[in-house]
């Protein structure tokens, strides 16, 4: 029988059988969304134990019939949850494909994505929308902020887009914004603020209701120094408080030190640091 995990959650049970049985596996084996915490308002994973992400020899090949780029190549890498991995490598190395790979967006060519225990690259279009809504917080390396809708606005919708179950989600909103260092741009609209600023706030928005996987591409690209290490200790502590684990690719070297482990990309080969 399939216990429905959100029994106040009608929608649930309209969901296929087999997303509902990997959401009830979810919460099974790795405890997600059980516990509460009352100072933020969120329903947060209570456990960290065994692998996030575990990519096995994954290739992918632009245009492999007329002018083939070997973007990734066997790539094969194991996360385990709550760490704060960095990927760090050169412009054009492979980082933003490897990305959008582990978010279901690029189908790679071969191999096999494992994450939070489900088989990525087996789901098809419709399943791994669903996933990545639910599990994924992202930020690309453009903001991608909704135009029309302020900054609380764009965190705020994150939360109602994911469907968590925060009590108060402009309490919430509100304090990751705080936390990205933009409590006095509340109610500005992207077009109001900087480049670094809009970029702050797709970080708060992909931080939002604090998902297990956050994948983020060079997420300090537009941002100075100092505000940069803030935004990456800010990832780091909810991974630590939170058990999310967290992927950061970056060309910038002083950043690596906030990783807990880091690889190298270089042509899409990718290397561990011992
Ligand atoms: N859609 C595409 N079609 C063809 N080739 C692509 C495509 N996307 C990326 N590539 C190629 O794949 C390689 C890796 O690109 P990718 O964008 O992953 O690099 P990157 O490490 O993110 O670089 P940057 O630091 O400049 O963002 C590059 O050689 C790029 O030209
Ligand atoms: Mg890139």
């Amino acid at each position: 029988m399939v216990r429905p995990l959100f029994p106040l959650n009608a929608s649930f049970a309209k969901l296929p059988t087999q997303w509902q049985q990997t959401l009830n596996r979810l919460v099974d084996d790795y405890n997600l969304w059980t516990g509460w915490d009352d100072e933020t308002m969120a329903v947060t994973p209570t456990t960290v134990v065994g692998e996030a992400i575990a990519l096995h020899q994954v290739s992918k090949i632009f245009n492999p019939e007329h002018c083939p780029c070997v973007a990734l190549n066997q790539v094969s890498l194991t996360i385990p949850k709550g760490a704060v991995q960095m990927v760090v490598g050169p412009s054009g190395a492979g980082k933003t494909t490897l990305l959008l790979t582990l978010a279901g967006l690029l189908s790679p060519t071969s191999g096999r994505i494992t994450a939070l225990g489900e088989p990525l690259t087996t789901f098809d279009q419709d399943h791994l929308e669903y996933f990545r809504r639910r599990y994924m917080g992202l930020v690309f390396q453009e903001s991608n902020l909704l135009r029309s809708l302020t900054a609380l606005e764009n965190v705020e919708a994150m939360i109602a887009f994911r469907g968590n179950r925060i009590r108060i989600p402009r309490h919430h909103a509100k304090g990751l914004l705080e936390s990205v260092g933009l409590g006095n741009h509340l109610r500005h609209l992207p077009r109001q603020l900087s480049g670094g600023q809009q970029q702050r706030v797709a970080i708060a928005r992909a931080l939002a209701g604090y998902p297990p996987l956050i994948l983020a591409d060079e997420p300090t690209a537009s941002l100075d120094s100092g505000t940069g290490c803030t935004v990456v200790n800010l990832m780091r502590q909810l991974a630590h408080d939170h058990g999310c684990t967290v992927i950061i690719t970056t060309h910038d070297t002083r950043l690596i030190q906030a990783g807990d482990r880091i690889a190298h990309i270089n042509d899409g080969v990718l290397t561990l640091e011992a």
